[in-house]
């Protein structure tokens, strides 16, 4: 756990603690390089990540090209398929199937959104368990859920891998997820429960929701809102992890620039809140870095090796 901030002088404006994802994330990529090192040396097995963007989506695009070359960088196989945004949720299928019986993919992750004439669930649940380093199919939503195992959704690990070096011990905090989305909000939750905090979940019929954010200690927003948490809003001392990767059109000189902004208004909440992950900067670069984890982990399991055996 990371040392309290320092005081600040009586007329200095309050400043949060900035939560560095991208630190963080450097650290689990150095950690995953390594245990791919001692799983090639000792046991001849090199994890292999597939990932498959379905169609020309431009952010999907850069996604997937900072996965696979995150994937190179930590010494595993990278296997990229990109089909055009006519396939067919028959051919996706039988993609998926191909990958499933595939030795040398140990993880697969199937780019969403994909197109309409695809159903994505029937896509995420053809996932073998074992492979779906997502974490989204039934049987591993399940297994989280009931047993606080399986393979746990990227986002959420990198936002309780921040908590917890913030934090520390989570237990008895009171934590609200704002966003109720199966990728973020609903594991999110059960991670949370899984560390003992007192858990409370706001969506878009939420009633009250600023007097809802007040009461928490640790905030999470996941909505797809750019600023739509006020700084008033948030607790004075809180945690704040914003998941929230919006962009926005701002004037310019030039006219007009973008900018990513995050669902919370990070001026106004980093003088109120104690620690706040900046948007970019904080939860985004958690993601692929626990994509890599988890590939790992799913080497592991598919090879009978204890995770634990490769620690230095
Ligand atoms: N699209 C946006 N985030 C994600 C993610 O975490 N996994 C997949 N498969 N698609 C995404």
């Amino acid at each position: 756990m990371r040392e309290p901030r320092s005081s600040m002088t009586p007329d200095s404006p309050q400043q949060a603690r900035l939560i560095d994802g991208r630190a963080t994330a450097a650290r689990v990529r150095a950690e995953v390089a390594r245990q791919v090192a001692v799983l090639a040396a000792r046991h001849g097995v090199t994890p292999g990540l597939a990932v498959v963007l379905v169609g020309d989506d431009p952010a999907s695009e850069v996604y997937v090209r900072n996965k696979g070359k995150q994937t190179r960088e930590a010494g595993m196989r990278s296997f990229e398929t990109r089909l055009p945004a006519s396939t067919s949720q028959h051919e996706l299928l039988a993609h998926v199937a191909r990958l499933n019986a595939d030795k040398a993919v140990h993880g697969i992750l199937v780019q969403l959104p994909l197109p309409r004439q695809i159903d994505e669930l029937a896509i995420i649940d053809a996932l073998a368990p074992e492979k779906d380093v997502d974490g989204f199919s039934i049987i591993n939503t399940g297994l989280l859920a009931a047993r606080g195992s399986g393979m746990i959704p990227c986002t959420p690990l990198g936002c309780l891998l921040l908590l917890k070096e913030y934090v520390g011990d989570l237990g008895g905090q009171r934590a609200l997820v704002v966003g109720r989305s199966n990728l973020v909000g609903k594991p999110m939750i059960q991670l949370l429960l899984r560390e003992h905090c007192t858990v409370t979940v706001a969506h878009s019929r939420t009633r009250d929701l600023a007097e809802e954010c007040r009461r928490a200690d640790i905030l999470i927003a996941a909505i797809g809102k750019p600023g739509f948490i006020k700084g008033d809003w948030i607790r004075p001392g809180a945690t704040v992890i914003d998941v929230g990767i919006n962009r926005i059109s701002e004037p310019s000189s030039e006219g007009s620039r973008d900018r990513l902004v995050g669902d919370v208004d990070f001026d106004a909440a980093v003088r109120v809140a104690g620690a706040i992950t900046p948007v970019p900067g904080g939860v985004g670069p958690m993601t692929i870095a626990c994509l890599l984890k988890n590939t790992v982990t799913a080497a592991c399991a598919q090879n009978r090796i204890d995770p634990g055996s490769l620690s230095g």
